[in-house]
Order: C-alpha cells, then sequence, then structure tokens
C-alpha cells in the first residue's frame, strides 16, 4: 500500500450512460478517482463494466448518451474533446488492453511495424529508431526472440504472447492511465497470471494508473489495491479486500468464485430479490 498515490489521474462523478435518449441507464450515478494506483471494476456480464471504461476513453458508440458531473482526465474535461482530440489522448497518454488481441492487433502488418507504428505517432521516433525501440519494449515484455517474432503477423502467434505484444504496444509510449478490460478471459490458464505481472510491473514503473476490469474478483484483488464493484450499471461499493465487503452482492460475487486454496461443493445461488433491494435498483 506505500506505493500508493491518490492525486488524480482520472476524476469521475456521477457518470450516467444510455445506448439511446429514453434507454435504461447502463450506467448510472458511477463516480471513482483512479491515481497512480490500480483499480479494479468488477461484476457480472451486462454490470456495466466496459461500458465504464469505454465511456471514460470516449469509445462508446455514436448512439450512447453520456452525462456525467466531472469526467476529467489530467485535469482535462474528457466530455468537451472533439474526436480529433480524443484521437491525439487515446495511445499516447491512455490505452485501452481488450480482451483478445487477434481482434485488436492489424492483421495485415507485421508486428514490429506495428508497435514501430506507435513509437513514430507517440514519441516523434524517426524509423530505425522506431524499430529500436519496438524491439527493446518486446524484450521488455520477455519476448525471447524479438527479431523472430516483429517480422510475424499477428495470426502466427499465440493468444499470450500476442497479449503481450499488446501491452508492449500499448506501453511504448507510456500512457498515463491503461485500461485493461478483461486482458486475460481470453489466454490459456497458464499464461494468465504472467500476463498481468507484466502489465502490473510496466504500469509501476511507469507510475501510471491501471484500471482493470473483470469479473473475477479474486483475481482482481490479487492486482488491486481498490476494488469498485458494479451491481446493474451502479457502484455498489468499494472496497480495499474482499474481507472487508459488506454489500450482498459482493459476497455473492466472493461466494460465486471459488478460492483455490479452498475448494467448494456448492457454489451459493444469488437472491436477486434481495440483491436488487440492497442495491437500491429501481428499473
Ligand atoms: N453498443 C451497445 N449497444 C446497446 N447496449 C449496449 C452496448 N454495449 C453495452 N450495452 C448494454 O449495456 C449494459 C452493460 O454492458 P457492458 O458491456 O458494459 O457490461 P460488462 O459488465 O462489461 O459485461 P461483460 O462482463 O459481459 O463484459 C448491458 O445491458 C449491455 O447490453
Ligand atoms: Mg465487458
Amino acid at each position: 500500500m506505500q506505493d500508493r498515490d491518490t492525486s488524480p489521474i482520472l476524476s469521475v462523478r456521477n457518470l450516467d450512460v444510455r445506448f439511446g435518449r429514453n434507454a435504461i441507464a447502463a450506467v448510472s450515478g458511477v463516480s471513482f478517482d483512479v491515481g497512480r494506483e490500480r483499480v479494479g471494476i468488477v461484476g457480472e456480464s451486462g454490470s456495466g463494466k466496459s461500458t465504464t471504461g469505454r465511456a471514460v476513453m470516449r469509445l462508446l458508440p455514436p448512439k450512447a448518451v453520456v452525462t456525467a458531473d466531472r469526467l476529467d482526465f489530467l485535469g482535462q474535461d474528457m466530455l468537451a474533446k472533439t474526436g480529433r482530440q480524443m484521437d491525439a489522448l487515446r495511445g499516447k497518454d491512455m490505452a485501452l488492453i481488450m480482451q483478445d488481441p487477434r481482434y485488436s492487433l492489424n492483421p495485415v502488418l507485421t508486428i514490429g511495424k506495428q508497435i514501430a507504428e506507435s513509437a513514430m505517432l507517440h514519441l516523434g521516433l524517426g524509423g530505425k529508431a522506431a524499430l529500436d525501440a519496438a524491439r527493446a519494449m518486446l524484450t521488455r515484455v520477455r519476448i525471447a526472440d524479438p527479431d523472430r517474432v516483429m517480422a510475424q503477423y499477428p495470426h502466427q502467434i499465440s493468444g499470450g504472447m500476442g497479449q503481450r505484444v499488446m501491452i508492449a504496444m500499448m506501453l511504448i509510449a507510456k500512457p498515463k492511465l491503461v485500461i485493461a478490460d478483461e486482458p486475460t478471459s481470453a489466454l490459456d490458464v497458464s499464461v494468465r497470471k504472467d500476463v498481468l505481472v507484466l502489465l502490473d510491473e510496466l504500469v509501476r514503473e511507469n507510475s501510471s494508473g491501471l484500471i482493470l476490469i473483470s469479473h473475477d474478483i479474486r483475481m482482481v484483488a490479487a492486482f488491486c489495491q481498490r476494488i469498485i464493484v458494479m451491481y446493474r450499471g451502479k457502484a455498489v461499493e468499494e472496497l480495499v479486500s474482499l474481507e472487508a465487503a459488506q454489500h450482498p452482492y459482493t459476497r455473492a460475487l466472493i461466494a460465486a468464485m471459488p478460492d483455490p486454496r479452498h475448494p467448494v461443493r456448492r457454489l451459493a445461488v444469488m437472491d436477486r430479490a434481495a440483491l436488487d433491494a440492497a442495491a437500491e435498483v429501481t428499473r
């Protein structure tokens, strides 16, 4: 906890997102800050985790209606930015790492070219220097034979390697905020931890803020200093450890993720009506 610095990189107050003017809110009244720290967002499928992350990065489709009392990144109002200003921020100051690298990497460009392009665009490096930076970054994400990988296309590499390539590409510009949305759920169990450890290492090295989005509350608890629990579009609880969980939904989420050290025979079944009452869900 000593490395926690809460001067906010991101400050969100009363965020509300609807997909259409009269649609039900997919995210409602969500408030949180992120400093140079690792913050997790957890919740079941459809609870609004990705929508929250994408709203911050202004990556929602045009039909999405986003309002907030505050949506500040590095002291700047994200809702007042033009598309072009957002393009300049994304990739350089804020980066999104998604579930499956195969859909995020460009299939017709070699890995080396893609990372070098990122270095040229965001760091202003020339061709040769950008390729050198790409090679160094691949080594940094522990790719043993960077020259061979640089010459490959995304479909030629494994999922775990693809996710390390994504991390290299996203973190080469040392963004101030990294949003990782289920960064390991498409990966083989054996490489999940490596990818998270690596992400964690780079984020600390750069003193960036990290938002780790996952349905896996135990995994998030292992990597994050704070956890925001979302249920039906609302942030129902904020925790520093699982032991502190008060909300029945959070407890149900913890119970639904068996602790590998303490296998359970039966998983707890969530009582939706009681949870809705506890979350004061009105829809
Ligand atoms: N492009 C979209 N158009 C319409 N509705 C959407 C869109 N994206 C998300 N939603 C709706 O917003 C709500 C929240 O979805 P979101 O993807 O944020 O959930 P999530 O917590 O990330 O779930 P998962 O764990 O499955 O990724 C859902 O009801 C979903 O159907
Ligand atoms: Mg999602």
